[in-house]
């Protein structure tokens, strides 16, 4: 089975086509990161109009990488939600018109499944069951994930995403958006020791998060470093804030290894890049006697092989293909609401 896979919940445009039997053959993808630069954030209505250029181009280029043509693909797989809903509105309407046009089924998929499914487009994929940290833009959850469609909450953030409080942070030290991935190559020449930040609900006893307090402690920092915000002090106050997000995330994962049993733990996100986090979880993997898997740095921010492989996952897990034609998004949605949690 040939499953087309449609990304286009926020600002990147994915397009990929993974073979039930050979895996990922290819996949397009194109980031609007430069473009939205310039505004501090992504700006919606011109995300949606970018993805609207893309799309086809993209659907080229991954059926050239594939060497298939439009006539092989099976169904096509997209992101229904959540996502800014103009920008979901153009991958679903190119899909659905797509499918319609070739006779085919359509997979509306949730984004963050694609997320939590992504390490298994890696060569040495983990097995069910799992435990899965997704850190992204948008969210920051603890999941059992027990097989395709089973997960259970273990916890998750109460206000700001991880990659939302990397992002914020980074603007604060004055770093173009999105500033996570330059915020964590400034905090790599910072001195580790110089401040200390709060490691927000680290004894909370629950698998929950909360780093909207860690943000406004940088803001304080920054204040109080009044008129001598140099490099230097970016560096150390970066470092500060990473070494802060960074503890908390691991020490819950590891309370999530612990309270589950599980051997296994999946980083999935875009924050799953971040280099510490990564340096720090093998660490203790090693020490504590689990494995980390992560998806392939390409495949941790949005792409459109994940949703092809959620598409596909789900069709051979019998969720039943949509009649093409449907015009119909979901910008909010909770992924429990798709989860069956571990019945078993
Ligand atoms: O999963 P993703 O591409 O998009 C969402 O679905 O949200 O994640 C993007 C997030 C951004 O907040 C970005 O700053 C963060 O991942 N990010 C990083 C790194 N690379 C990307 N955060 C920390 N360290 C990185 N190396
Ligand atoms: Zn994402």
């Amino acid at each position: 089975m040939l499953v087309l896979g449609v990304e286009s919940s926020c600002d990147e445009t994915g397009i990929a086509l993974y073979d039930s039997a050979a895996g990922l053959l290819s996949h397009a993808l194109h980031s609007q990161v430069a473009m939205h630069a310039e505004y501090g954030g992504v700006v919606p209505e011109l995300a949606s109009r970018d993805h609207i250029r893309r799309v086809v181009p993209l659907l080229r280029e991954a059926l050239a990488g594939a060497g298939k043509m439009l006539d092989d693909v099976d169904a096509v797989a997209y992101t229904r939600g959540p996502g800014l809903s103009g920008a979901l509105l153009v991958g679903c309407a190119f899909a659905e018109a797509l499918a319609l046009a070739m006779g085919k089924p359509t997979m509306p998929v949730h984004h963050l499944e694609g997320h939590l499914l992504s390490p298994l487009l890696s060569g040495d994929p983990p097995s069910f069951p799992f435990v899965a940290l997704l850190v992204s833009g948008g969210h920051t959850q603890l999941m059992r994930v027990s097989g395709v469609g089973r997960y259970e909450l273990l916890g998750e953030t109460l206000d700001d995403a991880a990659g939302e409080a990397f992002d914020k942070s980074a603007k604060l030290l004055g770093l173009p958006y999105p500033g996570g991935a330059l915020l964590s190559k400034l905090a790599e020449r910072g001195d580790p020791g110089k401040y200390a930040l709060p490691r927000p609900m680290l004894h909370s006893g629950d698998l929950n998060f909360s780093f909207s307090g860690l943000k406004t402690a940088v803001l304080t920092l920054v204040r109080e470093q009044g008129d001598a915000v140099d490099e230097a002090f970016k560096a150390d106050a970066a470092r500060a804030f990473q070494e802060a997000i960074v503890e908390v995330l691991v020490k819950k994962s590891l309370k999530a290894i612990k309270q589950t049993g599980l051997k296994q733990l999946v980083v999935a996100g875009g924050v799953g890049a971040n280099r510490q986090l990564r340096a720090t979880l093998d660490d203790e993997a090693r020490r504590k006697r689990f494995r980390v898997y992560y998806p392939e740095l390409e495949f941790c921010t949005d792409n459109g092989a994940m949703i092809a492989l959620a598409g596909c996952l789900r069709l051979q897990a019998g969720t039943p293909a949509k009649p093409a034609g449907a015009f119909a998004v979901q910008p909010r949605w909770p992924l429990m609401d798709i989860a069956a949690g571990d019945a078993a």
